[in-house]
């Protein structure tokens, strides 16, 4: 076989020859000897595979981060990865370019969380952080505290500014988590405290603008943490996203209630007119480790107060309602909602409807059988029901709450009874819990 194709071949030479004589042959003169011809003619494939081979010896150790120099692997992370970049970490930068040729693994992304060092905010940074993403958490502490993000520090994914967000601020990120607001109530129901309030509407709406604008500059997706509170003292019971609420414009809650009315109002004109990427959830009330102590919502004063063998101070008759969703399930909705398709806004709470009778009484069973309960004046405007309809998350998001109130409680309370008299122990009278 092989001698044929040989023979064929020389055969054809003198053939070739004597046709580019006369004047209609279409073949040139072939000046290489007959083997050569023979490899170049019948081994073109060969000729091929070895040339990819080469090619992908090469660029597998141009890519490698060990076998070659920063100034190359970063020359080659500046070809390979998205054009965007984050100043903050140039270092990973370098790291992620040298992995996306191989593509062995998930890009992280770059996510702003706005008032990351508060409760939840610190929550929604650990379990992006674990995920492997970076996160800059933008703060300036009013009611956060630095250690709830602590453990992060060294960590080169992670990053804390300081920062008022109502100045602006410029960032490379994919996506933003703005939870930035004084929340507390003992902060915006003072009498005396206009600055306080003044803040509050300025976080409100001048924050919440600058990260939409922040969000438009660099096309990320942004996610506005609304409340319950946009549905006010409620005419309707549940509350499904379609009711538009029973807000009093003008009394000493409106200030947060309307402040968070405005954001939305905001988020969703930056939806329609810019074509930002939006999101809304309308937490209802959580709680869980971290949450300040002492700062007015109702789980943290009757938890803070059994601990310290003080009354707890139920407000009204106590038979107003309300729904209690633990912390980390807030979390995994707050992160199903920025990753989904739907804008919202979606009631993220637990359906699980309390009097605040029957709180203190949980709190009882996990602290302080004995623990007292004294009544007190009401508020204006202190709701009197509040319970999510949650069928829309259910649906759209797949999402519902998981950690009932007695198995959250206890860890909540571990961590107060820590920060409150430094002890280590993490058993309560509730049962034996860790905190997270
Ligand atoms: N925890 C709840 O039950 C609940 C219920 C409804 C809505 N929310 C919303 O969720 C978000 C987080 O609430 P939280 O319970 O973690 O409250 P939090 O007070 O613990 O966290 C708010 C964070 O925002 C920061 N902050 C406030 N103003 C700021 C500003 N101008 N610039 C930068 N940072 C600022 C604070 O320092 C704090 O770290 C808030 O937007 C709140 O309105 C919470």
């Amino acid at each position: 076989m092989g001698s044929e194709l040989i023979f064929r071949g020389g055969a054809a030479e003198p053939e070739a020859e004597s046709s580019s004589a006369g004047p209609y042959s279409p073949k040139p003169s072939k000046p290489w000897p007959g083997p050569v011809r023979y490899l170049l003619r019948e081994q073109r494939l060969l000729f091929v595979l070895i040339g990819m081979a080469i090619a992908t010896l090469f660029f597998t150790f141009a890519s490698s981060p060990s076998s070659s120099s920063p100034s190359t692997a970063a020359a080659i992370a500046t070809l390979a990865v998205v054009p965007r970049t984050i100043t903050a970490h140039p270092e990973r930068r370098l790291s992620v370019g040298a992995k996306i040729p191989l593509g062995l693994k998930r890009k992280g992304l770059r996510i702003v969380v706005t008032g990351g060092a508060g409760f939840v905010g610190s929550h929604l940074v650990d379990r992006l952080m674990a995920r492997g993403d970076s996160v800059i958490v933008v703060d300036n502490f009013f009611t956060g505290r630095k250690e709830n993000v602590m453990h992060h520090f060294g960590n080169p994914n992670f990053e804390l500014i300081r920062h008022d967000v109502v100045e602006p601020l410029l960032l490379e990120v994919d996506q933003i988590y703005h939870l930035a607001c004084p929340a507390s109530p003992v902060h915006y129901k003072k009498e005396k405290c206009e600055s306080l309030t003044d803040v509050e509407h300025k976080t409100n709406v001048v924050g919440t603008l600058n990260m939409l604008g922040l969000a438009k500059r660099v096309g990320a997706r942004f996610l506005l943490t609304s409340t319950s509170e946009v549905y006010g003292d409620p005419l309707q019971h549940p509350q499904v996203e379609t009711y538009w609420g029973n807000v009093n414009p003008i009394g000493v809650r409106s200030c947060y209630d309307e402040g968070k009315r405005t954001a939305e109002t905001l988020t969703m004109d930056y939806h329609r007119g810019a074509k930002v990427q939006v999101r809304i959830a309308r937490i209802f009330n959580t709680y869980g480790p971290r949450m300040c102590i002492d700062d007015g919502r109702v789980v943290s004063n009757f938890v803070a107060q059994a601990l310290r063998k003080e009354p707890m101070t139920v407000y009204g008759d106590g038979k107003q309602t309300r729904s209690f969703q633990y912390v980390s399930d807030l979390v995994e909705g707050l992160i199903r909602l920025m990753e989904g398709e739907h804008i919202g806004p979606f009631n993220l709470g637990n359906p699980g409807e309390f009097t605040m009778l029957e709180l203190a009484k949980v709190v009882q069973e996990t602290i302080d059988p004995n623990a007292k309960i004294v009544f007190q004046e009401n508020t204006q405007d202190d709701p009197h029901k509040r319970k999510p309809d949650i069928s829309k998350a259910k649906e759209q998001l797949g999402w519902e709450p998981k950690i009932p109130l007695r198995k959250g409680l206890p860890l909540m309370v571990s961590d107060f009874r820590k920060r409150i008299f430094g002890d280590q122990s993490t058993t309560t009278s509730g049962g034996s819990t860790s905190s997270t």
